[in-house]
């Protein structure tokens, strides 16, 4: 079994396995450079031999326990023909929502758009480089999906006013998330992935009498088929602030945390392995401080199977020594 088999599957509370949300990306000068060529984002992640390598960066240089592919969550709803394009300095930009065009997509066509990622997975799990480690392969939740489709871009902290108005729509389209994306998992099964990671980076917008139909509910879904598939799956519903009832109804194998959550109310109420939660901007001061707070994260849960990680992706602006660093210190410890 990998590490973080181990503790996911084992429950095993020793010597916790490493991996980094974003740790292929624009903080290794070696991505920047194959990023500075490739400025068409969305292509970049459908050449296989590109986003291969890509994921596989991070591995030459630290001891992690994991790759994650090199791909994003907004590759689903490009798959289903609404536009997808990534502006500097912006982010994500999406084209408009026609129903019409996205109902007439069958499973053919998205797995034809898609097979460039499915085959980069293919040749990340053949390589020696991920011997005795997972390869991660992921997805954006239901609800996060749904609002960039409807938004356009990112929400950064509130949904537009009427987000809600057209309910049909929502329905619907939350109706075709599930089924292309249980498609997208098992492609991703299929190719390689021997985790799969499920993102709701928008959980935190929803209001707690809202997360029933639009969090809970869509994502149980998606982890009772992953658990079918007999692969684990992590859940990430940041900024969700009540875990333990998102643990208790929709039941992932492990949860990763947000830096805004107290992690030790976390280790107390949560029996479910945990990963994450470091504050990525820890990694932007000094090595003392690094130091200092992964220690404090590696104590809190040091009788509970866990896997250290951050409590969102590695900003740009990190300095990979200081990655070097906290994956030695995880690693001695
Ligand atoms: O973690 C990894 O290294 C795997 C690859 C990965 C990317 N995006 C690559 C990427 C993963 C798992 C994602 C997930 C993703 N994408 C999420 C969920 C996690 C989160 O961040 O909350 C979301 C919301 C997106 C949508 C997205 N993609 C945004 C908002 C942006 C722009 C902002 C930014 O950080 O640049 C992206 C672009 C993106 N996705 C980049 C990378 C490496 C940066 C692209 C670049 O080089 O300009």
């Amino acid at each position: 079994m990998t590490p973080i088999q181990e503790t996911i599957i084992n429950k095993k509370t020793t010597n916790s396995p490493i991996w980094l949300m974003r740790q292929a990306g624009r903080y290794l000068p070696e991505f920047r450079e194959i990023r500075k060529l490739n400025t068409n984002f969305i292509n970049l992640c459908l050449n296989e031999n590109l986003s291969s390598k890509i994921t596989l960066q991070p591995l030459k240089r630290f001891d992690l326990d994991a790759a994650i592919i090199f791909s994003d969550i907004l590759m689903v709803p490009y798959g289903l023909n609404q536009e997808v394009k990534f502006e500097k300095n912006f982010g994500p930009k999406l084209g408009s929502l026609e129903l019409k065009s996205i109902s007439k997509v069958d499973e053919i066509d998205f797995i034809e758009k898609l097979y460039p990622v499915y085959k980069s997975i293919k040749k990340v799990s053949e390589d020696s480089l991920i011997k005795n480690k997972n390869l991660i392969g992921f997805v954006g939740a239901p609800w996060t999906l749904l609002v960039y489709m409807i938004n356009k871009c990112s929400p950064k902290k509130e949904l537009i006013k009427d987000f809600f108005k057209d309910e049909f729509l929502i329905n619907r389209i939350l109706i075709i998330l599930e089924k292309f994306l249980k498609l997208h998992i098992d492609q991703q099964i299929k190719n390689g992935a021997t985790v799969i990671q499920i993102f709701d980076s928008w959980a935190g917008l929803l209001k707690e009498k809202d997360l029933p139909n639009y969090v809970y509910i869509p994502t149980l879904n998606l982890v009772d088929y992953v658990k079918s598939l007999n692969i684990p799956v992590i859940c990430f519903p940041r900024g969700i602030k009540n875990y333990k009832n998102y643990c208790d109804i929709v039941k992932p194998d492990a949860i990763n945390i947000d830096y805004d959550i107290d992690p030790v109310s976390i280790c107390k109420e949560i029996k479910i392995p945990v990963q994450g939660g470091l504050d990525p901007k820890i990694l932007l001061t000094d090595k003392e401080n690094l130091k200092k707070e992964t220690l404090k994260y590696l104590n809190i849960f040091k009788d509970h199977p866990y896997i250290f990680n951050l409590g969102h992706g590695v900003l740009p602006k990190t300095n990979p020594d200081m990655v070097e660093y906290l994956v030695k210190t995880v690693k001695d410890y």
